[in-house]
């Protein structure tokens, strides 16, 4: 029988995560939101039931605006997918969280006064990790990894700290990646079977993540 999506419920986080040190200063980071957003999309055209938790983005998607929550902060983004994640299927974590925060965040504008300031940092909430820990059998989690170096033994350590059933690695290379429209991948499984992938659009590489993940779910399903 066909492995299908259809009316699966799934938590999808997407783009980067705004830290704030001011009202109008922040820490954040390049992420685009293009990949979740695509893999929003393809799941909602197969007829799943997708809520996307997202980060502030600006690319054009026809994802629907009301299954979208929009987010600013780490923090934010966490306490979101903690009001639906018992009740999902499959979570993907996509989003690139700002590993750090600042400790303190002024509530008014800092003023230009002294010749150097300290930003102190603290790391953020790990939310793939915290999910991670309440994941049930039945729930498949997918997460992401870019790495430089060691790409593979990185990865697999992601996998199992964060109890992920697939892990999608990315390449940090121009063109593939953060920011563009293509994307190079390779998806790690939980039996740590590899499966590399050309570039290709990140639509197309939506359908392959896709594809994984029913495979998931047809071994889950046995
Ligand atoms: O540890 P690293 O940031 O490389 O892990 C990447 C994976 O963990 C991605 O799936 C990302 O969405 C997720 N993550 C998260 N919360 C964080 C950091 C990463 O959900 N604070």
């Amino acid at each position: 029988m066909e492995t299908t999506l259809k009316n699966k419920k799934i938590l999808i986080t997407a783009g980067p995560t705004r830290e704030y040190i001011d009202p109008v200063r922040f820490i954040s980071n390049e992420s685009s939101g293009k990949m979740g957003y695509a893999i929003a999309e393809a799941l909602h055209n197969l007829g799943a039931n997708v809520i996307l938790v997202s980060g502030p983005v600006s690319i054009a998607s026809t994802f629907p605006n009301h299954k979208t929550i929009k987010v600013m902060t780490g923090n934010e983004m966490y306490l979101e997918c903690q009001k639906h994640f018992d009740s999902v299927d499959i979570a993907i974590f996509c989003a690139a969280v700002a590993d750090y925060k600042p400790k303190t965040s002024s509530e008014i504008k800092i003023k230009k006064i002294e010749n150097e300031v300290v930003l102190e940092l603290q790391k953020n909430v790990d939310i793939a990790f915290e999910f991670g820990k309440l994941k049930t059998v039945n729930q498949i989690s997918v997460g992401f990894a870019l790495e430089t170096n060691n790409v593979l033994e990185n990865s697999i350590g992601k996998l199992k700290k964060k109890n992920f059933d697939l892990v999608v690695m990315n390449s940090p290379n121009l063109n593939e990646g953060f920011g563009f429209d293509t994307n190079k991948i390779s998806i790690i499984h939980s039996d740590l079977s590899t499966h590399n992938f050309p570039l290709k659009n990140k639509k197309e590489v939506a359908l392959d993540i896709i594809s994984s993940i029913k495979i998931n779910l047809r071994s889950k399903q046995k």
